[in-house]
């Protein structure tokens, strides 16, 4: 018996400014109360007047306890780190950041030919057990990112599974299903969602149905439980979506900027081991798990 989830909440995204003064979209960022459990904050960068002169980016800031995942449509996005790592993030890539005990990092958009940048950022919650753990990248390349298709669906897979594929990030805590979906005009798409895991989709593209409603772009459609998502696109538009549901960890949680722990202590901690200069992720370090 199929289960299909209903309609809990639809959200306007709001322009924020962050890092250097960087314009965005956000759906929802941190909060104490952590509604959306694992999911902490979605942000959709989207620069599309060239010219709006450069774009400042995110310079050099510290990451605890969270996972970064930055899927980018158009343009791309250098990305430098503590760890030495260097390299671009570009169209329809993925990097899939567990920031772990400490990493500090660079993130700066470039424009594409077009002289648009076009992408998003979702932060994933790492358990208490792994918010000391060694920083970690998963990185794909756009064509190893598969594509499913059944009955005018089309869904780019990052993790998670869809139409009997699976996407390439593997061994997160949230167990996260994150796919890029494209619905034909007049086409519907059902995906079994494990019951008890968050759910949403972030509508960019055309127009879609869920339940009775008709949902333009750009929306955020928060899910209620279920074991099913249902989602139409109308006989006049295509529909596009990220699509993302992960299972919560039900622990308290404080957020502070970049940092995400569990306590306010730990909070405290993170700010002055900054100042320390001891932030970084350090295996010789006994408060860091291996
Ligand atoms: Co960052």
């Amino acid at each position: 018996m199929t289960n299909i989830r209903p309609i809990k909440a639809i959200i306007e995204p709001q322009y924020v400014i962050e890092g250097a003064g960087v314009l965005l979209r956000r759906s929802f960022g941190p909060s104490k109360e952590n509604p959306l459990d694992p999911f902490l904050l979605f942000d959709h960068f989207a620069f599309n007047d060239p010219v709006e002169g450069p774009i400042r980016g995110f310079p050099t800031h510290p990451h605890r306890g969270i996972e970064t995942v930055t899927y980018i449509l158009e343009g791309n996005i250098r990305h430098r780190d503590s760890l030495g790592n260097v390299g671009h993030i570009g169209p329809g890539e993925v990097q899939w950041m567990t920031s772990g005990g400490g990493i500090l990092h660079e993130e700066m958009p470039n424009r594409g030919p077009s002289g648009r940048i076009d992408g998003f950022q979702l932060w994933v919650n790492l358990p208490a057990k792994l918010k000391w753990s060694r920083p970690n990248y998963q990185e794909v390349t756009a064509q190893d990112i598969p594509t499913a298709e059944q009955n005018g669906v089309t869904a780019r897979i990052v993790a998670g599974q869809a139409f009997g594929v699976t996407g390439p990030v593997k061994d997160i805590a949230a167990e996260p299903i994150y796919m890029d979906v494209t619905l034909k005009p007049g086409s519907a798409f059902q995906l079994p969602v494990p019951q008890g895991h968050t759910a949403f989709l972030y509508l960019f593209e055309g127009e879609t149905v869920i339940e009775d409603a008709l949902i333009p772009a750009v929306n955020m459609v928060i899910f209620q439980d279920g074991d099913s998502i249902e989602v139409k696109s109308t006989s006049e538009s295509h529909a596009r979506f990220v699509l993302a549901a992960g299972a919560p960890f039900q622990e308290p949680i404080a957020p502070y900027g970049p940092f995400v722990m569990n306590t306010m202590q730990e909070i405290q901690e993170a700010l002055s081991d900054l100042r320390a200069g001891r932030f970084v992720y350090d295996e010789n370090d006994p408060r860091f798990t291996r």
